[in-house]
């Protein structure tokens, strides 16, 4: 018997962006199924922040088509996507430095919420939250203290705090020590655990491997190869985009 695959939770579709008279994204298209995770992968300006953009409000595409549970959400304001489910991590964190980690948590609790609609003990909450992202004891601290690994997983507990259904993280790996990336790893699908579908930058394949059911690969603007990790990881024209940007950037070796 044929088994029923989970609802479609983002479609995109011949996606365009310019910006400053250049294409960013060009005729961009996948799909995201309930409870998967996919990772994007590309070199340095390939597009991947830029597709975030989009799906999050910030950056108006001129041509394409974007559904979120089959609805069509291009053009809606960024408050009004985040409302509806869809929540994003920045690349570089932004927390409010002076508030403690806890207030910076409760905000998101606030959030969008109308008058009628009451949240139930937000600080219980949102020490839930910090505790599933590994902060419980650092809940205190004024966030501008916190360690980069600390500051990834409070921008982690900030957009979980909105109540995302589709959560995107941009380059929660960056950076962090071996030890702190198997732990963003276990967040991941942690929260995969907990009914999200999670779409993830990840421009260092640190985590893709062991985490993604598919991963889409961006150069340049265009999607050039699509499928399972391992595959995707071996196409000659991804290895060619790491290889050129390596020689451009006489960068450190790709740690696949
Ligand atoms: N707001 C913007 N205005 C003009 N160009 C931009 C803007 N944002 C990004 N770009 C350009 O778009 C390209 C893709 O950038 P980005 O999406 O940040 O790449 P990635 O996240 O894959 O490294 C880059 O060439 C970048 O310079
Ligand atoms: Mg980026």
């Amino acid at each position: 018997m044929a088994q029923l695959e989970p609802p479609i939770c983002l479609e995109i579709e011949d996606l365009g962006v310019i910006l400053d008279d250049r294409p960013v994204l060009r005729a961009v298209g996948f799909q995201l199924r309930r409870g998967e995770i996919v990772s994007i992968i590309g070199p340095n300006g390939a597009g991947k922040t830029t597709l975030f953009n989009v799906l999050a409000g910030r950056i108006r595409p001129q041509r394409g088509r974007i559904r979120y549970w089959g609805e069509d959400i291009r053009g809606w304001a960024p408050h009004r996507i985040c409302r509806a489910g869809l929540a994003r991590t920045f690349q570089i964190a932004r927390p409010f430095a002076e508030m403690s980690v806890l207030e910076n948590v409760l905000i998101g609790l606030w959030f969008g919420k109308s008058p009628t609609e009451a949240v139930l003990e937000p600080r219980r909450q949102a020490l839930e939250l910090l505790e599933l992202v590994g902060l419980t004891h650092k809940a205190e601290t004024s966030a501008g203290a916190l360690t980069l690994s600390e500051q990834r997983r409070l921008e982690v507990a900030r957009a979980l705090s909105t109540r995302p259904q589709l959560l995107l993280l941009d380059e929660i790996a960056a950076g962090l020590s071996p030890q702190a990336v198997n732990q963003a790893v276990e967040l991941i699908l942690a929260l995969r655990e907990r009914g999200l579908t999670l779409l993830v930058i990840d421009h260092f394949l640190n985590l893709t491997a062991k985490v993604s059911d598919r991963l889409v690969a961006l150069d340049q603007g265009e999607i050039i190869a699509a499928g399972s990790p391992s595959r995707v990881i071996q196409n000659p024209e991804v290895i060619a985009a790491y290889l050129g940007e390596r020689e451009s950037r006489g960068d450190e070796a790709i740690e696949p």
